[in-house]
């Protein structure tokens, strides 16, 4: 597959990313080697990527507790505390293999760490393929509040190989899933296809094809200022109902892409209220999502402490919640102000 060019790095597939990887240990002369895994991936993924790595310099393996509940500050202070501990220095690679919660935290600690020492992303969940590992953006949760702290920093590589999507369970696959319809509505329609007829032939085209859109939108817009944002399509109710789950005891957590699917589900019957959005299209990403993910039941109430959550969202500015809304499948429309009426009718349509 073809290698995509980013702003600084390249996204590499398959061995070319394995060679490539290797080519920059060389070309770097890293001192050390950190691989930040988390239970899972230390388990599944660690014996896969180990044997591809060609170095005689030192490899330390710093593992972490998987999930989300763990990507905050003070498992940045355990990493941070290892590398220290373990004489890494400023000419010291931090290699990230794992889903978002490693790549996002892996990114921050190493861009923190002495200043900022070299990281290389290799994700192993489709999620972090099609989204978190490519684009720059790094960080951890602050309490409930989703990537709260964190700054933009690039990798040296990304690697992406799709062999590692065979460690996933089911649920975790369909996380990713719901970014690439993210993609399909918002930019390339005929992703929506691909999906529905999604198998283990076609998934390597689907991450492919969903890199290159992300990148051609942070490459226009890398700090967000205008275009970027259309990547939150789907995300504003989206991440509320996450961390509103999340901090709910007597809710099951939703994985982030289930979320967001809830979310895309609401933001285009908002689309079809506020602009152009035909009830037609509207009923094409609700049956897609009915089918694609178990229905979440979203209680009356749930709703104010959901709503307030979204007071929190990245994306406000004067105190005003902006959504991306779509005027039309691949036809959006940036910073959308909603009135609270229709984000309650929003989420009974989703739960009807
Ligand atoms: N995940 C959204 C972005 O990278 O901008």
């Amino acid at each position: 597959m073809k290698s995509i060019k980013a702003a600084t790095y390249y996204v590499h597939f398959k061995h070319k990313g394995y060679k490539e990887l290797n080519s920059l240990l060389i070309k770097k002369d890293y001192s050390s080697i950190f691989i930040l895994v988390d239970d899972n991936s230390l388990e599944l993924c660690y014996p896969v990527f180990i044997p591809l790595l060609e170095t005689d310099k030192r490899i330390e393996i710093i593992e972490i507790e998987s999930g989300e509940i763990n990507k905050n500050l003070d498992t940045c202070g355990g990493v941070w505390n290892a590398l220290t501990e373990l004489s890494a220095d400023r000419n010291s690679l931090l290699i990230t293999l794992g889903g978002g919660v490693i790549t996002d935290l892996g990114g921050f600690v190493a861009s923190t760490y002495k200043r900022g020492i070299d990281f290389v992303n290799i994700p192993t969940t489709l999620l972090s393929m099609v989204d978190a590992s490519v684009g720059g953006k790094t960080g951890v949760d602050l309490g409930v509040l989703k990537n709260q702290i964190g700054l933009f920093a690039n990798p040296q590589i990304v690697l992406i190989d799709g062999n590692y999507l065979a460690t996933l369970n089911e649920r975790e696959s369909r996380s990713g899933i719901a970014e690439i319809i993210k993609y399909g509505l918002t930019y390339d329609v005929k992703l929506l296809d691909l999906i529905k007829n999604f198998n283990s032939l076609n998934i390597n085209e689907l991450i492919h094809r969903s890199i290159e859109i992300k990148n051609e939108i942070v490459l226009q817009d890398p700090k967000e200022n205008g275009l970027r944002k259309v990547l939150n399509f789907g995300h504003t109710l989206g991440h509320a109902i996450e961390s509103y789950f999340l901090e709910s005891k007597n809710k099951k957590n939703l994985t982030h892409g289930e979320a967001i699917a809830i979310g895309m589900v609401c933001e285009s019957y908002l689309s079809h209220k506020v602009l152009q959005l035909s009830k037609e299209k509207v009923m094409i990403v609700k049956n897609m999502i009915d089918v694609m993910y178990e229905k979440v039941v979203i209680d009356v109430s749930d709703y104010d402490p959901i709503f307030d959550l979204l007071k929190h969202d990245k994306k406000n500015s004067n105190g005003q919640v902006n959504f991306v809304l779509l005027n039309d499948f691949e036809d959006f429309k940036l910073d959308c102000k909603i009135s609270n009426e229709l984000l309650i009718e929003s989420i009974e349509f989703y739960n009807s």
